[in-house]
């Protein structure tokens, strides 16, 4: 398995291009099997749950081209060989589970297996399944694969989540577009990711309003046709590049970077004394003292504090000017982070969902572990200004969500090297 080794101390300048976010293109991508006609993703990342998604499309007949050394994705879905999304590919990645809706919505059945859970929580897909239930579909746990159908088609319903859920709005509003008659979606998450799948569905003919809020309204339509959408930035790549600098002292502008994506974020960055400033290629980020101070965070929901960026945040707090507080609201066991950094000499107390950081002069670069993929680039973070060498271990986390993070880092004078494991 490979490491990175990040030695301390240099302050950064520079730019660093964002991609096209994960966390949307892993939704747009299922929503191919809507249409028979082909749909072409353009400003996609080149990241290992891509070509996961791209294996699991190709694996129930779909056909998947990438172009452009994988910034353009050409899908097309006019046959399908299987329903059957195989246990092998899905435990590989949770988002797998998105394409249930588009197939129960195509063609009336799907076999998924369940998902699963990982390192930061059970993840149950419980709210998936009762949200496509209310839409009049048949389901059928065992073995465990959810066998699904909706004989007379799926028909437009009210689903009203009691949580809010990213992937089960996803999953139902992909599955609402070709439902018989119209669906409410209440209390629906309001990611940009969201509004992104939107856009794109409605290239494709679908009837979508509301989404951004938390009431979607979708009329279905009979069929749907290719499109060809870019995907929005990655905001959770942003807000982690951002904090880079903040880190270290310099100035770095992320370009691509938009405000819209991340303002709680930026207000907790502004709080801790880091100023953000809009340019005309995207944001530029720099430390307003020579030391951030510390603030109390608190994970939501969009347009709350993102939950995926609650470990980096944490690794720029390590070193803040006094005591800051963070909740993590969202997911059980998402502070996997805190026990790595206290090996490089932070001072944080976890007590269920709340961690108490109280802030050190500077952290020592030690050896580490990465344990998801938000744990293991907040260790990176950690290891820009720490004095000496970290080598983060098991970055094949990394790799799930962050495309070339040496180059990137290394562009902007960090010191961010790759071990390939003989
Ligand atoms: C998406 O996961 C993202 N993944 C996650 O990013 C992100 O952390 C999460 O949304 C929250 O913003 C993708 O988009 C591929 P949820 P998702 O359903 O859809 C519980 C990353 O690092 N829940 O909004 O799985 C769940 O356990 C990843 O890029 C149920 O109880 O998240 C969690 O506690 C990590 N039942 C909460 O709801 C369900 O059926 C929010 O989960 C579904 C979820």
């Amino acid at each position: 398995m490979d490491s990175i080794v990040v030695t301390g101390g240099a302050e950064l300048s520079g730019q660093i291009p964002i991609a096209g976010a994960k966390n949307a293109c892993l939704t747009l991508m299922p929503a191919t099997l809507l249409s028979e006609e082909p749909l072409t993703l353009t400003n996609a990342p080149r990241l290992s749950d891509i070509a996961t998604m791209t294996t699991l499309l190709r694996s129930l007949g779909a056909e998947v081209t990438t172009m452009q050394e994988g910034r353009v994705l050409a899908m097309s879905s006019h046959r399908i060989d299987t329903h059957v999304a195989e246990y092998d590919i899905v435990r590989k990645m949770r988002a797998s589970i998105l394409v249930l809706g588009p197939l129960l919505a195509r063609d009336g059945h799907a076999v998924v297996s369940l998902p699963g859970g990982c390192a930061i929580g059970a993840r149950p897909v419980d709210l998936h399944l009762t949200a496509l239930e209310a839409m009049g579909a048949e389901l059928d746990l065992r073995d465990g694969y959810v066998h699904a159908r909706a004989p007379g088609g799926l028909r437009g319903g009210r689903v009203t989540f009691p949580k809010v859920s990213v992937g089960a709005t996803e999953n139902v509003l992909m599955a609402a577009t070709l439902a018989r008659g119209a669906t409410v979606i209440e209390n629906a998450a309001r990611e940009p990711e969201i509004v992104d799948l939107a856009d794109c569905l409605r290239r494709m003919g679908a009837e979508i309003e509301g989404d951004g809020t938390d009431t979607i309204e979708v009329q279905g339509v009979a069929r749907l046709s290719g499109a060809t959408h870019a995907v929005v930035a990655d905001r959770i790549e942003l807000g982690t590049y951002m904090l880079a600098p903040a880190v270290t002292g310099g100035s770095v502008e992320c370009l691509g970077g938009r405000i819209d994506l991340i303002e709680a974020f930026c207000e907790r960055l502004d709080a801790a004394g880091v100023s953000v400033e809009e340019t005309e290629r995207g944001l530029r980020v720099s430390r307003r003292n020579g030391r951030v101070a510390g603030v109390d965070v608190t994970t939501a929901p969009f347009p709350g504090f993102p939950t995926d960026l609650q470990a980096q945040m944490m690794a720029l707090l390590c070193t803040a000017e006094g005591t800051s507080t963070l909740h993590e609201t969202i997911f059980e066991n998402r502070f996997m982070h805190a026990p790595e950094l206290i090996r490089m000499g932070a001072r944080i107390e976890v007590s269920g969902g709340t961690a108490r950081v109280h802030g050190v002069e500077r952290l020592k670069g030690a050896p580490v572990m990465a344990t998801d993929l938000r744990a293991s680039v907040s260790l990176i973070l950690a290891g820009l200004a720490a004095e000496g060498e970290t080598v983060v271990n098991r970055v094949y986390h990394l790799d799930r969500g962050y495309e070339q993070v040496e180059q990137k880092l290394g562009a902007v004078g960090a010191k961010v090297e790759r071990v390939r494991e003989t």
